[in-house]
């Protein structure tokens, strides 16, 4: 049983595995409107390694987070997923809390990212973890929906 805020828990964020490859993506797929094949996953995970967690309850994932480095001062969160089963555990915030620490290691001064005008869980969630809302970006996404845009200083 994962278990909420312990050391326990805390020790089961790891980087990400290729072997995971297909569990990631199709969590991905599951979580998220867009669609996620596993070149993309592939790409992020080497353009940064370091950038791209993953959570995992004995050796089953809970939850991943993969990020960018968008500008020599700044990080982005590309894409970020808890299983359904296993959401307001607190995995998401154990997921971002490390990538910040990283972020912080790695010298980034901020860190930005897009979510969906209408993904009100997300939007609440980045905004529990220090997030505001910077821009709207119309039409952001393939569906045309729009994206906010969200940032923090590290
Ligand atoms: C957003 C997401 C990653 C959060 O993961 P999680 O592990 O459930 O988050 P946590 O348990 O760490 O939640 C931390 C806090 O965020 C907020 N939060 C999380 N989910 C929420 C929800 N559904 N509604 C309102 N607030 C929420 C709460 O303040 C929560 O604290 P609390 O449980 O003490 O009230 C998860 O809901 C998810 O995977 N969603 C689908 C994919 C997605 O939208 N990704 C973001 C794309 S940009």
């Amino acid at each position: 049983m994962v278990v909420r805020n312990n050391e326990e828990f805390q020790q089961s964020i790891h980087h990400f595995i290729p072997d995971y490859i297909a569990e990631v993506t199709d969590l991905a797929n599951r979580s998220m409107t867009e669609s996620y094949d596993h070149k993309v996953i592939m790409d992020a995970y080497r353009n940064w390694p370091e950038g791209f967690l993953m959570g995992l309850h004995g050796r089953t994932l809970t939850g991943f987070i993969a990020g960018s480095k968008f500008m020599r001062t700044e990080a982005r969160i590309l894409l970020l997923a808890v299983d359904e089963k296993y959401r307001r555990l607190g995995i998401g915030s154990a997921l971002i809390s490390r990538f910040m620490e990283i972020c912080r290691q790695n010298g980034f001064m901020s860190i930005r990212l897009e979510v969906r005008t209408d993904n009100t869980a997300a939007i609440s969630f980045y905004r529990n973890h220090g997030f505001s809302i910077t821009a709207t970006m119309p039409y952001y996404y393939s569906d045309l929906s729009d994206a906010f845009q969200m940032w923090r200083l590290l």
